[in-house]
């Protein structure tokens, strides 16, 4: 039986005015009204009505309301304001994975020392369902690996890159369309995807959050030139964050990688998000769809609304136990495959000294290409390494950087 929700909604940005539409628009929504909204201005693209409107994001929590929905995004004023509606006694559903990533384990012990629910079912991957699915229909399974395209603005700019399309036009189309974050550096420099696979880690494998520090690179140094290069090998280039079970211990990563085109994961362009998922009973499988944008995350959210009027008695999903908490492994210590791309001198005997560098760092070369010159005369040289642990690559990039003949050098590392 579905009971009647009374909700308060914080924030009146892309995601709040997606979601007070989309739960007017639906007769399958009767059930949850919205008694009132925090909004700080109004936001020309959604008029509230009759709503009434809190100036105070805060005075929401002292209304007659069952649930405060936090759209307001960031870290510090966000968990203060679900820390307040839960000691309220109001249940919490938010979108935030930031505040989860940082305060996750604070404001969820919170919840349950009080008996209330923290929902997040569009915090990763929007409406595209994750959440629910790793703690509940999961349960019987043992969860070894999950590698996502968890970042749709990144995988927006990346698609359009590859069909010519420059950075910059990629990234103000992505925040035009709503699918940017408040602080798109946060999409561009891999922290988005990084809080998000934190949590997918928190709930599968009972990391901790937030976790230690792990490797976190974004897409700024992602070239024209290396979608065409990844081209010849029937290779595209994607933003993957991973975790993996690694004995005792356990792999956390977000970053740049290149990846078969014809992969489940290769073939998702777009704002598409996908997540791959290993797992002993199920085996290996991928949900994969829209992972931002207004209609999306009022998906996701509308999808913790009913799963919280059905459950009211109940926990609607399982909290991780935070015991036990893995170690996440050295990034040095990981092996990859890798596309190193460098930019050297015209000169005789510069392929050579690439050669020997590597040969020196015990890199085995797969392959290695001399490229047309460019404008300035440089010469492109890319080269494909064999399976080597990262510190090798690390101590070759800085050999790399102390030739005068070798003016940049950078890699990319190649995800089976
Ligand atoms: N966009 C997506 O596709 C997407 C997908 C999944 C999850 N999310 C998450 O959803 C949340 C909202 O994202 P959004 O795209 O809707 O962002 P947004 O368009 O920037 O909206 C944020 C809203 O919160 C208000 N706000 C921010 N800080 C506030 C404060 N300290 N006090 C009062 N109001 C404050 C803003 O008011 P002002 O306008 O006055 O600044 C604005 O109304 C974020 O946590 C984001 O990570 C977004």
């Amino acid at each position: 039986m579905n009971h009647n929700l009374k909700i308060g909604i914080c924030g009146w940005g892309n995601v709040a005015t997606g979601l007070f539409e989309q739960l007017n628009k639906s007769p399958k929504n009767q059930s949850l009204e919205i008694v009132c909204i925090g909004a700080r201005r109004d936001n020309p693209i959604c008029d509230p009505g009759e709503i009434k409107v809190h100036r105070d994001i805060f005075d929401v929590i002292d209304e007659e309301i069952d649930v405060v929905i936090e759209l307001i995004g960031g870290t510090e004023t966000a968990r203060e304001l679900i820390s307040k509606a839960l000691n309220a006694g109001k249940h919490v559903i938010t979108a935030n994975k930031a505040v989860l990533y940082e305060h996750g384990n604070e404001l969820l012990k919170l919840a349950n020392q009080k008996n209330l629910y923290l929902l997040f079912e569009a915090a990763v991957a929007a409406g595209t369902p994750i959440i629910k699915m790793l703690s509940n229909d999961l349960g019987a399974n043992q969860v070894s690996k999950i590698s996502g395209m968890l970042n749709g603005t990144t995988n927006y700019i990346l698609s359009n890159m590859e069909n010519g399309v420059s950075f910059e036009v990629a990234l103000e189309e992505a925040k035009d369309r709503g699918y940017a974050e408040p602080d798109p550096s946060l999409d561009i420099n891999g922290t988005d995807a990084a809080h998000k696979i934190g949590i997918l880690a928190s709930l599968a494998l009972n990391s901790n959050l937030p976790a230690d520090k792990f490797h976190i690179e974004g897409i700024e140094n992602i070239s024209a030139a290396d979608f065409k290069y990844a081209d010849e090998f029937d290779l595209t280039i994607k933003h993957l964050a991973v975790t993996k079970k690694a004995g005792a211990q356990i792999e956390l990563r977000s970053h740049p990688v290149l990846i078969d085109k014809n992969s489940s994961l290769g073939g998702l362009s777009g704002v598409r998000n996908g997540i791959q998922i290993n797992t002993d009973l199920l085996g290996e499988f991928l949900i994969a769809g829209s992972g931002a944008g207004r209609e999306s995350t009022a998906s996701g959210l509308i999808s913790d609304l009913i799963a919280l009027s059905k459950h009211v008695e109940s926990s609607p999903m399982n909290y991780p136990e935070f015991k036990d908490i893995p170690q996440i492994k050295p990034f040095e210590s990981l092996d990859f495959s890798y596309y190193v791309y460098l930019e050297v001198q015209d000169q005789a005997g510069v392929l050579a000294l690439v050669s020997q560098i590597f040969s020196e760092n015990q890199i085995s070369i797969d392959k290695i290409l001399q490229k047309d010159h460019l404008a300035d005369g440089k010469v492109p040289v890319v080269v494909f390494t064999d399976l080597i642990k990262e510190s090798q690559m690390q101590k070759a990039l800085k050999n790399f950087s102390e030739q005068s003949e070798i003016y940049f050098s950078k890699i990319i590392r190649i995800e089976n």
